[in-house]
């Protein structure tokens, strides 16, 4: 088995249904939906497509909503077409969102005019353009182009070491969650988070709509790294974000946030996703380059609970090779013993006596040579704290929630099977129908629950299957 979730975004490469059932037995866990593109009616119909293949093809896969966040990107282009932007020349930006030409162009994010100073720089379409910004006027900036080339209409800009009003959630962001926690997603991933209180901001937004889903807080502006604790405080996990996150910090430190990113996550018993260029030249080719498939072998080592494919199957001439290379090369990393131990911080007031049966579980399972731990969940609190032991033991969560399903999908080894039942001997005889289990095999219960006057919860069990 894998432990290691594979997460793979939706877009036209893959959006034909025989491309996305390849996918879904291709490995992949979780599939995301990125409303920095398409409209309500286009992830609607995305989301239908991926329920039809996860049908089809039997696999349990859960659907993550991406929020864009206040991504700040530039306006539209006269005629829609490019300009071309030579080094030293004058560009101003301007508030607004009139086509712009290689004289000004417009952002509609107006904070960034007000937030910049003298000499800093900005960051045009993926770090592409370099400007520096030479004067300040009452509703423009002056910059000067420092390395140029052809700008497109509504590319990102990305302003380094600039302090930005803290509000993650965009009114557009409101209005997406509503309508995605409307459609049925299991995960929300929210961008550019700089503090817990950003997070609490979108949670908020799922309590008022009437339905709660995981929160994943996007790591990928400085000021979420430094908040990183506080930000999991809140979050349900976390993302590391290395495209936005690489422009917003020198290139050379991605990797010690990267590390430090999910140490903290796996520090606080939470889950974490490792997103962004892992096998980016599959885009185009049907090999990746040995540099990349390091870079994806290291995150397992590192502990991620999740890898993330973007641009590979959203855009990319091979997506569902991509997934089969991705998941190929998660299953040779993990033979490997990991080289480094992150025991959990976790909140004993939580649960007392719950990390303490789990860590009794693992133990338990490991000594008699099991061959799954079966925990019997409820609210996936008993999944978590499973997975953030890091068993070697494969863990099934059995649960009567869908929701529960949907958010133990990115949890490292853990393999959610929905069903009413709570009696273990029903189960048995589910895992073995479904040859998940294999006869003769010892398999461990084990249930947590905060309530310790509950007769029927609170216990570990050792069986031998039949
Ligand atoms: P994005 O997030 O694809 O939404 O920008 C990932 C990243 O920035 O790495
Ligand atoms: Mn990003």
């Amino acid at each position: 088995m894998r432990h290691t979730k594979i997460v793979a975004t939706l877009g036209p490469a893959c959006s034909q249904p025989d491309t996305l059932r390849a996918l879904l037995n291709g490995g992949v866990d979780i599939v995301r939906l990125n409303f920095s593109h398409g409209s309500h009616e286009s992830h609607a119909r995305s989301y239908a497509a991926v329920r039809d293949a996860a049908e089809a093809t039997g696999r349990t896969v859960a659907v993550m909503q991406d929020l864009s966040g206040p991504k700040i990107r530039t306006g539209p282009l006269e005629g829609g077409q490019p300009v071309t932007l030579a080094p030293g020349q004058t560009l101003r930006i301007a508030a607004g969102d009139k086509p712009g030409n290689s004289e000004v162009v417009y952002t509609p994010y107006e904070p960034l005019i007000r937030s910049v100073s003298r000499g800093d720089r900005l960051l045009l379409d993926d770090g592409r353009i370099e400007l520096r910004v030479e004067e300040l006027r009452h509703d423009e900036i002056v910059t000067s182009v420092v390395a140029g080339g052809s700008l497109g209409q509504k590319k990102g800009i990305n302003a380094p070491g600039v302090g930005l009003p803290a509000s993650a959630v965009t009114e557009k962001d409101a209005a997406d969650l509503r309508f995605g926690l409307h459609l049925g997603v299991d995960l929300v991933a929210l961008s550019f988070v700089q503090t817990a209180d950003d997070v609490q901001r979108a949670i908020d937004i799922m309590r008022d709509a009437g339905r709660s889903v995981p929160l994943i807080a996007k790591i990928e502006r400085p000021a979420a790294v430094s908040n990183i604790d506080a930000i999991l405080g809140v979050a349900q996990g976390v993302m590391v974000a290395r495209g936005d996150l690489g422009l917003e910090v020198p290139l050379e430190q991605v990797p010690r946030m990267q590390k430090h990113i999910i140490r903290r996550a796996r520090a606080a018993g939470l889950p974490s996703i490792l997103a962004t260029q892992v096998l980016e030249s599959m885009r185009v080719d049907p090999r990746p380059t040995r540099a990349e498939v390091s870079d994806a072998a290291n995150a397992v080592d590192e502990g991620a609970d999740a890898i993330m494919l973007a641009g590979e199957t959203a855009v990319g001439a091979h997506p569902a090779r991509a997934v089969e290379t991705l998941d190929a090369i998660i299953r040779d990393a993990e033979t490997m013993p990991p080289s480094e131990r992150v025991v959990p911080e976790m909140d004993p007031a939580r649960s007392p006596h719950g990390r303490a049966v789990c860590e009794a579980a693992v133990t338990l399972a490991a000594t008699a040579r099991a061959g799954a731990i079966v925990a019997v969940t409820r609210e996936g609190h008993t999944a978590r704290m499973l997975a953030a032991l890091r068993p070697t033991t494969q863990v099934f969560a059995v649960t009567p929630s869908a929701g529960v399903v949907g958010a133990t999908a990115m949890l490292w080894g853990v393999t959610p099977i929905l069903t009413t039942t709570e009696d273990i001997n029903e189960i048995e005889r589910l895992l073995s129908e479904r040859h998940l289990v294999s006869s003769g095999s010892v398999v461990v219960f084990v249930n947590i629950s905060a309530e310790l006057n509950r007769l029927d919860a609170n216990f570990i069990n050792v069986q031998r299957f039949q």
